[in-house]
């Protein structure tokens, strides 16, 4: 008998491509969660219309309903906390978080970001990654400290940048490894494989 699925809830605020690639995995039975809801602070995120395709229940925290930033942090804690999700995942989710949402979930809410952290953290990462001339680009999974796109890394995937490149060939390349990552470092995280050793993360074998 295989065991239950870890409960996670994903954030998002758009595309809702990585949140696709996970819920791929998850129906191939290669990712053993559920998906207990897919909760967007824009109520015309596209990767709504995904998470309902896949029959997840959807919910909208909608951040310009809310006096202040610790408001809406607040309503989307007590959403989030409904569903008693072991992981928290963001997935393309464009708000800033306060420290003490971050707290709350502390060492159980992980993150994706465009490149090889910790280089260029924040936005236009590929951009920036053309603009320096670097060699190489790619993605990387972390976990949420209170330092944007600084917390402990748990994987990367490294891509070449080519002479020719544009932004958008360049993206295009690092979303793929993105879709392979993610669900990658999800898994370990639900088997239990990951670990903090003074900040920095160990995956066991
Ligand atoms: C991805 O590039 C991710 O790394 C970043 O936001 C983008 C989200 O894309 N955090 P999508 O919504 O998953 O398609």
């Amino acid at each position: 008998m295989s065991a239950t699925p870890a409960p996670v809830v994903v954030l998002i605020s758009g595309r809702g491509s990585n949140l696709q690639a996970i819920i791929d995995e998850m129906q191939a039975g290669r990712l053993p969660i559920r998906i207990a809801a897919v909760v967007s602070n824009k109520p015309a995120a596209a990767g709504l219309e995904r998470a309902r395709a896949a029959g997840i229940k959807t919910q909208v925290i909608d951040h310009r309903n809310f006096p202040s930033r610790t408001a809406f942090e607040q309503a989307l804690m007590e959403t989030i906390d409904a569903h008693a999700p072991q992981l928290v995942v963001l997935a393309g989710f464009m708000r800033i978080l306060g420290a003490d949402f971050i707290n709350h979930y502390r060492g159980r809410m992980i993150n994706i970001h465009p490149s090889l952290l910790p280089a260029f953290p924040g936005l236009d990462t590929h951009a920036r990654a053309l603009e320096s001339g670097a060699l190489e680009h790619g993605a990387t999974v972390h976990f949420v400290s209170d330092e944007v796109d600084g917390g402990p890394i748990i994987a990367q995937a490294v891509v070449p940048v080519l002479p020719d490149d544009t932004v958008e060939t360049l993206q295009a390349r690092v979303l793929k490894e993105e879709h392979r990552l993610y669900p990658r470092a999800i898994r370990w995280f639900v088997e239990g494989r990951l670990h903090l050793n003074d900040n920095q993360v160990v995956v066991d074998a």
